[in-house]
């Protein structure tokens, strides 16, 4: 049993916000925060505008919807995460700000009785890495390290069923046993991996996307032509292009230097095109413009 009553999202960026919505439909009650404003703002509206489509489409009744949206609460700080049993974070994919966000979490949560888990929704970063930086803070309740998992959602999380279960080299089975049986209740289908650069999913699925850029850069196909041959010819729901656009280039590059760094092989360095979009601010679908144009929503 995950004994959980209580879930926090850190993060209300596209997973983020699919994790709340996720929560709040699956009874938790669930706390959202994020460092801007404007993000939870936007992640308010789509929860509103994703649980009427919904009721519309007859997936959830009025009541249900009603429920969730009062389970549902935004919050500017992280003072009330104190109630959570557990904190997912999804802030971006980026170590030093994970291990700041974690440390401060691990420092809240020692002074806490209970025993909460804190898990992040990273793509591809070291969850020992993270747990490592928590080594030190120590108090009545909690030792962090062990309290520690990577939880790995999918995009979009109200349609996709996988969660990437990753333990850190400290983590405890009970804490791999509630975070499975959470992921459970959430609908979900929880799968393992061990904790190595992208584990699997990504390890297998951004080098992929990598090498579309490149057959991009090299002319070997127009975008819209490599996207229609790996479709039609591979049964995939999205182009890889379109996919990378999808997901947000920004956090493609970022995977793919935790692929480079971890497996210190260059052939994970991200393509010279997908560097150049986001330098350009050209992230994907959450800024209009990526590989492809998207009406802004
Ligand atoms: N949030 C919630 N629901 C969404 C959504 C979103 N952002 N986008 C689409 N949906 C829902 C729609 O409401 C619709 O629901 P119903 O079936 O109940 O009507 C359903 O998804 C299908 O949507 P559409 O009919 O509009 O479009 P589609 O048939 O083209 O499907 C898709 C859209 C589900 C996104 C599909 O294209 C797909 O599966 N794409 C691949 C997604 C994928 O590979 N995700 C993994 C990315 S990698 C990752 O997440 C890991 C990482 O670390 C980077
Ligand atoms: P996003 O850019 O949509 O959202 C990130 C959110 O985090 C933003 O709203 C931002 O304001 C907020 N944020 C940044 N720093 C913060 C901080 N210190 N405290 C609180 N909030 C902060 O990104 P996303 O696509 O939702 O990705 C979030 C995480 O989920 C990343 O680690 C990413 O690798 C992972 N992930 C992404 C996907 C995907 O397909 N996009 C899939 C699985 C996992």
């Amino acid at each position: 049993m995950h004994g959980i009553k209580t879930v926090g999202v850190i993060g209300a960026g596209q997973m983020g916000g699919g994790i709340a919505q996720v929560s709040a439909v699956a009874g938790f009650k669930t706390l959202v925060y994020d460092a801007f404003p404007k993000s939870l703002d936007k992640c308010k509206a789509d929860h509103e505008k994703r649980l009427a489509r919904d009721v519309e489409k007859q997936k959830l009744s009025q009541a249900d919807a009603d429920a969730a949206r009062e389970r549902l609460r935004y919050v500017s700080g992280l003072e009330p995460f104190g109630d959570c049993d557990i904190v997912i974070e999804a802030v971006v994919e980026d170590v030093k700000v994970k291990v700041a966000l974690f440390t401060q979490l691990a420092e809240m949560f020692a002074k806490i009785p209970g025993k909460q888990i804190l898990a992040s929704n990273t793509s591809s970063i070291s969850i020992t890495e993270i747990a490592a930086a928590c080594n030190n803070i120590k108090g009545p309740s909690v030792h962090a390290p062990e309290q520690i998992i990577g939880m790995h959602f999918f995009n979009p999380v109200p349609i996709m069923k996988l969660v990437e279960v990753i333990n850190g080299l400290a983590t405890s089975a009970e804490t791999t046993q509630r975070t499975i049986a959470l992921a459970e209740a959430m609908g979900k289908t929880p799968l393992p991996a061990n904790d190595r650069p992208g584990f699997v999913s990504n390890r297998v699925l951004m080098p992929m996307i990598n090498e579309a850029f490149y057959a991009w850069m090299e002319g070997v196909a127009k975008p819209e032509d490599i996207d229609g041959i790996m479709k039609l010819g591979c049964n995939f729901p999205m182009g890889p292009l379109n996919l990378a656009d999808f997901i947000g280039l920004d956090t493609c590059v970022h995977i793919m230097d935790v692929l480079a760094d971890g497996l210190n092989n260059d052939r994970y360095r991200a393509c010279p095109l997908l560097k150049q979009l986001v330098t350009a601010g050209r992230l994907g679908v959450k800024s209009g413009r990526g590989v492809f144009e998207y009406q802004k929503k």
